[in-house]
């Protein structure tokens, strides 16, 4: 097991540090900057479908909902078809509004999981078109599916998903902007702007690792008595936050939740005070100034203040308690190389607590039961 680790302490934080790799491999063969193309081989024939579809449904579970969320994002934004988001759970209980004109995406790291399997065979029999994002190649999910996408992850042995998310949010991106190009609502130069960026996030991804390493270690340490922790932030960081959280609670057993920064008026403020941990995750061009006025009132209430912001950020990082720091990048692909620190913090936390992080209580790394 040892040797599996490759030096590090633990499966999770290897993982955490491979995803310049992971990502890469992700994109490898699949976005040909130079010929200015992304090549899927799974939406290729499926393109005029998927683009003519009356809305695109997304479902999944756990971190990979999380990544289903940025999907939404990025899909509407770029291909301008409708999306909705739901728990597999939930959506396979109800009676949802599904047809043969629909495409459900179905993302899962395992491939496994019963709840998203299950709504996967409703939605098949209402007539959807299935395009399935998995890790595991072969499994269940990806058996099932009409196409799909696989991430190239690798194997993730750490039950907090951590390159698997950010591998999701690559295939989302790839996909977002081939279906964007294909229909026409981006244009060949914002294409070619976006696609040369997206290939240089793994040399982002490794610059936020090696330039956040000590500092979320160091900043861990005063959080390690902590009993609650928000996580906030705006538009495709919304729901990093999320993931952010989850990532706390997972494996640090200290409660944590994510909200969207400007609904903390409508309930968490009544939290805030100098006992509560604050992290917002505040980068540039993602509603900047909305997050400054969240920043000011979270000091008010003397809350601590924990911003994820990019280089050389003055006005936020000056009110904040602690700063982490992080590459530039269009917004969209922002939550890429933010989620990366998060993933650290989490870790950091859960070890000074002596948690089992790759292990942690009562979960599991594929929920193949209800
Ligand atoms: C479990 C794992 C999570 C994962 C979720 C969905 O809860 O612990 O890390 O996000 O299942 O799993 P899937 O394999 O479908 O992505």
């Amino acid at each position: 097991e040892q040797i599996e680790k490759g030096g590090y302490e633990h499966f999770m934080l290897k993982e955490i540090f491979e995803q310049p790799k992971s990502i890469h491999d992700t994109l490898r063969g699949r976005l040909l900057v130079d010929e200015g193309i992304i090549k899927m081989a799974g939406i290729w024939d499926h393109l005029e479908r998927i683009n003519q579809a009356q809305k695109i449904t997304i479902i999944a579970c756990g971190t990979s909902w999380h990544a289903g969320l940025i999907g939404e994002y990025l899909i509407e934004e770029f291909a301008r078809i409708p999306v909705e988001v739901e728990y597999a759970s939930e959506f396979r209980y109800r009676n949802p509004i599904i047809t043969e004109k629909d495409i459900v995406i179905a993302i899962s790291q395992s491939g496994e999981t019963a709840d998203t399997m299950a709504a996967i065979k409703m939605a098949k029999e209402k007539g959807a078109f299935i395009y399935g994002i998995c890790n595991v190649v072969d499994s269940s999910i990806a058996r099932v599916t009409d196409a799909g996408s696989y991430t190239h992850a690798g194997p993730e042995i750490g039950v907090a998903s951590t390159k698997a998310f950010t591998a999701q949010l690559t295939i989302l991106s790839l996909i977002a902007l081939k279906l964007g190009k294909h229909n026409g609502n981006l244009s060949n130069q914002e294409f070619m702007r976006l696609i040369s960026e997206l290939d240089a996030i793994p040399k982002r991804v490794e610059e936020v690792l090696e330039s956040t390493h000590e500092i979320t270690k160091e900043i861990a340490k005063n959080f390690v008595n902590a009993q609650n922790f928000l996580y906030l932030g705006r538009g495709y960081n919304f729901p990093a936050a999320l993931e952010g959280a989850l990532k706390l609670k997972e494996i640090s057993y200290i409660h944590a939740e994510g909200y969207p920064a400007a609904e903390m008026k409508h309930g968490p403020i009544a939290l805030i005070d100098e006992n509560m941990p604050i992290v917002i995750i505040a980068p540039k061009q993602g509603h900047y100034d909305k997050i400054v006025s969240n920043v000011q009132e979270i000091k008010a209430r003397k809350g601590k203040v924990i911003a994820v912001v990019n280089k050389g950020d003055t006005q936020v990082a000056s009110m904040a308690d602690y700063v982490i720091e992080f590459p530039e990048t269009s917004e969209c692909f922002s939550p890429i190389v933010a989620s990366v620190p998060l993933q650290l913090l989490a870790y950091y936390i859960a070890v000074m607590r002596g948690a089992n992080v790759d292990q942690p209580r009562n979960l599991a790394k594929s929920v193949t039961v209800e």
